[in-house]
C-alpha cells in the first residue's frame, strides 16, 4: 500500500506543478505574442517607441492631420488598443450611373482636422460632399495572426456559407507587393486592406501627415497630394519617412509592433452557457466561433501554425440600410461592413461599438451591447430575431460570455487588465480547495486556470505567475 510521506506529497505538488507550467497564461493585452526571437522581441519593443512617438512638425507631422501619434487612436486598455475616437470619411453619393465620387480632387477620401501650419491650411468638409462617415478607431492585438490567416480559409466561407448569410471577400492588391499579387483584405471596417504594412503606411499618412516610401507626396488641405515645394502649408520635404541606423522606416518599426502584439485573452476559456446560445442564435455565422491555424508559411515562428479565435469571418456583409455608410472600397458596396472580431470586446463594449461608434453612452455596458446587436439587420435579421426572443435570463449569459472575451485570467476584481493585490483581495475568500464547487457561468471561473470548477492550489500556482505586484 502506498504510504503517504511528506515526500510523497511535495513530489506530487511538483509534478502538478510542472505539468501546469506547460499550459501558459494567456498573454495580456499589450504583451507581445510568445515565442518571439530575441531579435523579433526588439523589434517590437522598438516598435512600440515608434508607434508611441509624437511625431514633430520637423520629422514630418503634417501639414494636415488627425492626431500627432498611433498611440493617441490606439490606446486601450493598453498601447496597441481601440479608442472612441473617430475619423471621418467623405464623398458624393453615386447617382443613376455616375460612381461615388470619394472627391480626392478636394482633399476627400479621408478628413484631416488639424494642420501645423497657418490657419488658412486648415481642412473642411467641401460643401459638396454629402456621404459623411465618422470611422471608429479599432484595437489591434493579434491583427500579425490575422494577417498569417491563408485567403483560403477566409474564401471557403464565401463559397460554402453558412445557411442564411452570403459573406464577399475583399480583394485588393497589398501597395508592398512587388508584382501586385492581390490578396483578401481583412483590416479596416471595410476589409479594404490585407496587409499590416499596407495599412500603417496608409495610415501614417492619413492620419500623422507623414508621408513615405508608398506614399511619397503629402496631402494638401482641399486639395490632391502634390509635391513639395508648391504646397505653401508645407515646409518639409517628402518623403518625410527614411530609414533609421538599422535600415528600418518608421512604418516599418510601427508595423512590427502591431504585427507581434497577442491576441486578446478569452477568460472563462470554455463552457460558458453564453458560448452555446452565440452559436445556437446564429452570431457564430459571422464571428465565427472556431479556431483558425495561421498558415504554416508565415514568415515568423511565431505567427505560423498558431490557433486563434478571432470571433470573425473578415467577410463583408449587409447589414441593412442603418448600418449601410454610403461609402465604396475596393469591392465593398455601400452598404456592406465586414465582420468585426469581437476577441477583447470587453474593453471596447464600455466606450463605442459598430463601425461609427453610434452604440454607446448607455447607462450600462449591456444596454451598450444590447444596441449594438438590434442594429443587425439584413443578412443577420434572423439572428437578430431570435436574439430578441431570448428570454431575459438567456440574454444575460449571453452578454457574460460577450464580456468574457479580452479577459485576462485572474483579472477578478476591478477589470484593469493588471493582476494585483486587489485581485488577490477579492479572489482569496473563494479558494474552495479541490472539488467541482461552480461552473464557467460562475463570476469566480475568471480566477479557475484550469478550468475544473474550483479554486485549489493549482489555481493558485498559476495566479503567482500572472501576479504582477501591487
Ligand atoms: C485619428 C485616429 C487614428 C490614428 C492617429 C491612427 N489610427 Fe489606426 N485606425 C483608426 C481608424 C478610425 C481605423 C478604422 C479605419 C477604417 O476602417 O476605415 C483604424 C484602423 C487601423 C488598423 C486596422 C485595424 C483592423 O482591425 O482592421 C491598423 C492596422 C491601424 N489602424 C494602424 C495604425 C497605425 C500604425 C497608426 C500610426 C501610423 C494609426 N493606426 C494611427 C484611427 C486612427
Ligand atoms: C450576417 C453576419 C452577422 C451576424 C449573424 C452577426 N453579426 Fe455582429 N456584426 C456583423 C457586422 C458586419 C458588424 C459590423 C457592423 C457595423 O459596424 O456597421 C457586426 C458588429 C457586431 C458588434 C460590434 C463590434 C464592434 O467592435 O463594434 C457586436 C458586439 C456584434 N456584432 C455581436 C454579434 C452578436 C452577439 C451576434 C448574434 C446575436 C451577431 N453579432 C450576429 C456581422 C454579423
Amino acid at each position: 500500500m502506498l504510504k503517504i510521506t511528506r515526500s510523497t506529497c511535495v513530489a506530487v505538488l511538483s509534478f502538478s506543478g510542472a505539468a501546469l507550467a506547460q499550459v501558459a497564461l494567456q498573454p495580456r493585452m499589450g504583451d507581445p505574442v510568445p515565442g518571439l526571437t530575441a531579435v523579433e522581441t526588439e523589434r517590437f519593443a522598438r516598435g512600440r517607441v515608434a508607434f508611441e512617438h509624437k511625431q514633430t512638425l520637423v520629422e514630418g507631422l503634417g501639414p494636415i492631420f488627425n492626431r500627432d501619434r498611433c498611440l493617441h487612436c490606439h490606446a486601450g486598455p493598453a498601447a496597441g488598443g481601440g479608442s472612441g475616437i473617430t475619423v471621418t470619411r467623405i464623398g458624393v453619393a453615386a447617382v443613376g450611373a455616375v460612381p461615388f465620387d470619394p472627391l480626392i480632387a478636394l482633399g476627400g477620401g479621408v478628413l484631416q482636422t488639424n494642420t501645423v501650419a497657418l490657419p488658412g491650411c486648415q481642412e473642411f468638409v467641401p460643401v459638396q460632399a454629402n456621404v459623411v462617415s465618422p470611422r471608429i478607431s479599432p484595437p489591434l492585438f493579434g491583427l500579425g495572426l490575422v494577417e498569417a490567416i491563408t485567403d483560403v480559409d477566409i474564401q471557403v466561407r464565401e463559397f460554402i456559407p453558412p445557411p442564411g448569410v452570403s459573406g464577399r471577400a475583399n480583394i485588393m492588391t497589398p501597395i508592398e507587393t512587388p508584382l501586385g499579387q492581390a490578396r483578401v483584405g481583412r483590416f479596416g471596417w471595410k476589409a479594404q486592406i490585407a496587409t499590416i504594412l499596407n495599412f500603417t503606411a496608409d495610415a501614417s499618412m492619413q492620419e500623422l501627415g507623414l508621408s513615405n516610401r508608398f506614399f511619397p507626396l503629402d496631402n494638401a488641405p482641399n486639395a490632391p497630394a502634390v509635391a513639395f515645394p508648391n504646397q505653401p502649408c508645407d515646409s518639409v520635404m517628402d518623403p518625410e519617412d527614411g530609414p533609421d541606423a538599422q535600415g528600418f522606416h518608421k512604418i516599418d518599426r510601427m508595423t512590427d509592433f502591431v504585427r507581434f502584439l497577442a491576441p486578446p485573452p478569452q477568460t472563462p476559456r470554455a463552457g460558458m452557457t453564453g458560448a452555446l446560445l452565440f452559436d445556437a442564435i446564429g452570431c457564430a455565422k459571422c464571428h465565427v466561433s472556431t479556431t483558425y491555424t495561421t498558415s504554416p508559411l508565415a514568415p515568423e515562428a511565431a505567427l505560423a501554425n498558431q490557433a486563434i479565435r478571432p470571433y470573425s469571418d473578415f467577410l463583408l456583409h449587409d447589414l441593412g440600410d442603418a448600418l449601410a455608410d454610403g461609402i465604396p472600397d475596393g469591392l465593398a458596396n455601400t452598404r456592406e461592413m465586414r465582420t468585426p472580431p469581437l476577441w477583447g470586446l470587453r474593453f471596447r463594449a464600455p466606450v463605442a461599438l459598430l463601425h461609427d461608434g453610434r452604440a454607446a453612452g448607455q447607462n450600462s455596458i449591456e444596454a451598450n451591447l444590447e444596441l449594438a446587436l438590434l442594429a443587425h439587420g439584413g443578412e443577420a435579421a434572423a439572428t437578430t430575431a431570435n436574439y430578441v426572443g431570448l428570454s431575459a435570463s438567456d440574454k444575460a449569459q449571453l452578454y457574460k460570455f460577450l464580456l468574457s472575451l479580452g479577459r485576462a485570467e485572474f483579472d477578478f476584481a476591478d477589470d484593469d487588465n493588471l493582476i494585483d493585490l486587489v485581485d488577490w483581495f477579492f479572489m482569496r475568500p473563494f479558494v474552495t480547495g479541490p472539488g467541482a464547487h461552480f461552473t464557467a457561468d460562475d463570476p469566480v471561473a475568471v480566477c479557475d486556470f484550469d478550468g475544473d470548477g474550483d479554486l485549489d492550489l493549482r489555481d493558485l500556482a498559476a495566479f503567482q505567475r500572472a501576479f504582477v505586484g501591487l
